[in-house]
């Protein structure tokens, strides 16, 4: 029997995309990264989508990404860090598997993502104020829409994914390492 999936919602540079590549490789499931499949279905850019069509373009295209992996079970998905703010996108997540929510200080998320250019929402606010301040206003939208919560300051990768695995799936699982 295919796993439910595991959908990791959260900030930006939570670690969504390196916890989703461990945990599926661990456990044999499939990666889907959610802007890397926006981007390759349009042939365009994160940045250039917002840039042409605007970010409620961008928001549509989640959504209908969204609906399309209702379909299938197995995956590790690493969603956008906005994607949780339409309700319906939730709602979606949560037909077929589990929403776990990676958080990190504000710092922590400054000393990852400062050298990347690949987030229109920080490419001109690249400061922890700002991260800071966004992050307040979407924290009820991300903490209302966990299943699981887990705090990643200070932890390994190692140790997140098992926290995940262990929540998620319990003792179905033995850990292959
Ligand atoms: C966004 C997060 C990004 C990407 C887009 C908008 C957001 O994904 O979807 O730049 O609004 O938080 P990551 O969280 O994977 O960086």
């Amino acid at each position: 029997m295919e796993k439910q999936n595991i959908f990791l919602i959260g900030f930006m540079g939570t670690g969504k995309s390196t916890i989703a590549g461990e945990i599926s490789r661990r456990l044999g499931m499939v990666q889907i990264e959610m802007d890397t499949a926006i981007a390759e279905k349009q042939g365009m850019s994160i940045n250039d989508i917002f840039k042409e069509y605007g970010e409620a373009y961008f928001r549509d295209l989640e959504s209908d990404l969204l609906i399309e992996l209702q379909k299938k079970k197995g995956m590790v998905v690493s969603c956008g860090g906005g994607a949780v703010l339409r309700s319906r996108n939730v709602q979606n997540m949560k037909k077929g598997g589990k929403t776990v929510l990676l958080t990190a200080s504000p710092e922590t998320i400054y000393q990852r993502v400062k050298r990347n250019h690949d987030r229109p929402i920080l490419n001109n606010n690249m400061t922890v104020e700002f991260i800071s301040e966004l992050m307040e206003k979407r924290r009820q939208s991300y903490e209302s829409a966990a299943d699981i919560i887990i705090e990643t300051d200070g932890k390994s990768v190692s140790q997140i994914c098992e926290e995940i695995i262990q929540r998620v799936y319990g003792n179905e699982h033995i850990f292959t390492i």
